[in-house]
């Protein structure tokens, strides 16, 4: 069936950390001897209560302790891209957060080398083209980011681009201008979350000091009129995550979401699950739930879908991005 919510995107905005299901990591806890403070799948649901960003972040570093060789990274990524690709996938962007294993003793060979198999074989196996994105963690220092970056270069064949994530206020993308301006001279694509519980100014930093080519939420970039015409005028792609923000209490309501005012502004905004396995859904699932809740037309939903492949880093290859719009453009609703 041709479920509105099923049509071919791209998904842009997505942690694979977060995609971590309660199921699978009691399975790896059984298998790699891990301890979790939770007696089962049920009470670990129960503890998906989240106040803001950092009560989320908490529970998310704590869970991922449990991924601890490649094997379990290729598993967590196969897992996405299939459940991805069942919602209409095409094509994954996927961040990851380096630091979080390294930090635990993890090496960074063994969380790229298990991520890269699982993205190796996804267009076989699931018909999703993919890249990865590498995330520096904001509350961590620039020395720290910068090690990374540098740790990283055996593995660039793998990796895309770099991004931001983590607490982010207090946490100005300035601090990291000369880790992006290394990073860009690796030839590397550059993202930063910007806007999610930090102010329009941080937006700015984001485009002025990184040099960043989407913003990942840029939601409140909207108290910010000059903001908001400059990205209009320049179509600089939003990523937003809408059961993100409400989970994670940036909006009350998904009903109160400012993705439709986003899209009558003439923002390039583009809808993503952030974190499906923490936030209630997968991106077709967030594609259903916004439709009911701001009364997206059809219309509206294949705007989205477009916008997600004209915001893709999919530059080297503009045969296969104009393939997936035309895709968007045939796919028909039940
Ligand atoms: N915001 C910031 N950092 C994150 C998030 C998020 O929503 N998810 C995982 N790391
Ligand atoms: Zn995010």
């Amino acid at each position: 069936m041709n479920l509105p919510e099923h049509l071919p995107k791209a998904e842009l905005h997505l942690h694979i950390e977060g995609t971590l299901e309660p199921e699978l990591a009691f399975a790896l806890a059984a298998r790699n001897g891990v301890d979790l403070p939770y007696a089962d799948t049920e009470e670990l649901r129960r503890a998906y209560r989240f106040d803001d960003l950092r009560s989320f972040l908490d529970l998310y570093y704590a869970l991922m302790t449990v991924l601890r060789t490649a094997d379990d990274f290729a598993e967590l990524a196969d897992a996405y891209l299939a459940r991805a690709a069942a919602q209409g996938v095409r094509h994954a962007e996927i961040f990851f957060d380096p630091q979080a294993h390294t930090d635990r003793g993890i090496p960074l060979g063994t969380v790229v080398e298990g991520l890269a198999r699982a993205l190796e074989r996804s267009e076989e196996r699931h018909g999703v083209t993919t890249q990865l994105i590498m995330c520096f963690l904001r509350d961590r220092s620039a020395e720290a980011a910068r090690e990374t970056l540098d740790a990283a270069k055996p593995y660039l064949r793998h990796i895309a681009g770099v991004g931001l994530d983590s607490a982010e206020v207090g946490h100005p993308p300035a601090e990291f201008r000369e880790v992006y301006e290394a990073a860009a001279a690796l030839g590397l694509r550059k993202v930063a979350h910007a806007g999610e519980e930090g102010p329009p100014s941080y937006v700015r930093e984001a485009l002025d000091v990184l040099g960043v080519e989407r913003i990942d939420h840029g939601l409140r970039a909207m108290e910010d009129p000059e903001l908001v015409r400059r990205l209009v005028r320049d179509r600089v792609p939003l990523t937003l995550c809408p059961l993100s923000n409400v989970r994670l209490r940036a909006v009350d309501l998904l009903e109160d979401h400012p993705l439709k005012a986003m899209m009558d502004a003439g923002l390039l905004v583009t809808v993503n699950s952030d974190d499906p396995a923490y936030f209630g859904g997968y991106v077709g699932d967030t594609f259903h739930a916004v439709r009911e809740a701001l009364a997206l037309t059809e219309d509206d939903l294949r705007r989205l879908a477009r916008n997600s492949f004209e915001a893709a880093f999919l530059d080297h290859d503009e045969e296969l991005r104009a393939r997936y719009l035309a895709e968007v453009d045939a796919y028909t609703f039940d």
